[in-house]
């Protein structure tokens, strides 16, 4: 990536091919910091709360994807939406199948896009066809890790205990003991969402102090270390992820879809947490990142705070690449990085066209494009500098 004024450009690039892509606005590709890619039927299942949710549907769905073919098919639905929304990279999980897993990042792998992907541990409290004995999770895991682990600079593998309850203390232990072996290796699960979910893990884990403290114990936390929701953590728990670098992914749509409560981002960044923003499909309902933004700015709002606009954009870019330590590949413009990057293009008589033309203010603008954006307005879609998406 260079960056200069197109006179310099063309002088220093001189008989390259051109792509002019006029007044239309290019960005970062956006960050997806946690989602998943066997849920996108289930997106606006109606009326239960975590745990109901996860039993009614999403257990019932996760086990479909014994099947290849399905797999297959879903994967490539997933990846085309987060294209279509502009997100270049991505943190997901899969089921705790191999297979589905392996098929995820072979779609990945020929759509161009960027992702970090887990198998799903999971050995206990869950339908049986869904469990994994430990032996043949870590073996499963560790053909994934040297298989996929760094392809391309675009692929890179998680250790995934779906969250604490999923896992027995001995799965656990095991986990933690095949991120010793792989030490560049993420970590990505789920952390305080729901009151209930907490109850559950003070019953399955009473000599732990708190939540964070059970994966503290089994070597998952740290650096690499990616926990969604964290809704109800408290401030010790914070504390120790920010002295850690243990990184909260937040997921507005979702935290309000399910009604799993009002996270305090300020509090979360007194005690500096890295923090990035998610989809969390299909917990949440949307796949755009626009509209992720703009969800996090009414859940400060009904806390009576505010995110600035460039806060919220950050979030969904740079931000969230360096709480994924993509930051070296992606994220914004920095000379030296790949192009991943979108084109966002709206026309005359376009709501977003009028907003962007009347408010001469940049924050307003990216303020009009988290609010009123969408889809419709992403042209075309790069990443390390090849066209993965275009607008039909
Ligand atoms: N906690 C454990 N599994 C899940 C999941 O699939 N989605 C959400 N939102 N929370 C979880
Ligand atoms: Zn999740």
């Amino acid at each position: 990536l260079s960056l200069g004024t197109a006179s310099d450009l063309l002088k220093k690039y001189e008989g390259g091919s051109v792509l002019d892509f006029g007044d239309a606005i290019i960005c970062p590709g956006f960050v997806d910091a946690h989602t998943h890619f066997p849920q996108l039927q289930i997106v606006g299942s109606f009326g239960e709360t975590l745990l109901g949710w996860l039993d009614k549907y999403t257990f019932p769905e996760e086990s479909r994807f014994v099947d290849g073919n399905y797999a297959r098919q879903i994967a490539k639905r997933f990846i085309r939406e987060m294209l279509r929304n502009g997100t270049t990279a991505a943190a997901v999980f899969s089921t705790s199948h191999r297979q589905a897993t392996e098929i995820y990042c072979e779609e990945t792998l020929a759509s161009g896009m960027r992702a970090v992907v887990g198998k799903c541990s999971m050995d206990q409290n869950a339908p049986k066809q869904l469990l994994k004995s430990i032996d043949r999770d870590v073996e499963d895991l560790e053909a994934l890790i040297s298989q996929w682990h760094g392809r391309d600079d675009r692929i890179f593998c998680a250790i995934t205990p779906r969250f604490a309850p999923s896992c027995s203390e001995a799965m656990l232990n095991e986990l933690g003991s095949l991120r010793a072996r792989h030490p560049d290796i993420y970590v990505q699960s789920h952390i305080s969402e729901n009151l209930e979910e907490i109850d559950m893990v003070h019953d399955l884990f009473p000599n732990d102090r708190d939540y964070l403290a059970v994966y503290e114990r089994f070597n998952l936390t740290g650096p690499r270390s990616l926990y969604a929701h964290g809704v109800h953590l408290t401030d010790d728990e914070l504390k120790r992820m920010g002295e850690t670098e243990t990184a909260l992914i937040h997921c507005p749509s979702s935290n309000a879809f399910l009604g799993s409560g009002l996270i305090d981002l300020r509090r979360v960044e007194r005690h500096n947490v890295p923090v990035a923003f998610a989809t969390d499909i299909g917990g949440g309902t949307s796949f755009s990142m626009l509209r992720t933004q703009l969800d996090a700015y009414k859940i400060q709002k009904l806390g009576h705070r505010v995110i600035h606009p460039v806060e919220l954009f950050f979030h969904a870019t740079l931000g969230g690449a360096t709480t994924l330590k993509l930051d070296h590949l992606c994220g914004n413009f920095s000379i030296g990085k790949s192009a991943d990057f979108i084109v966002i293009d709206s026309k005359p008589g376009d709501l977003l066209n009028d907003r962007l033309h009347n408010s001469l203010d940049p924050d307003e603008k990216l303020f009009a494009l988290a609010t009123i954006g969408g889809s419709n307005y992403i042209d075309k879609v790069f990443v390390q500098g090849n066209c993965v998406h275009e607008r039909l």
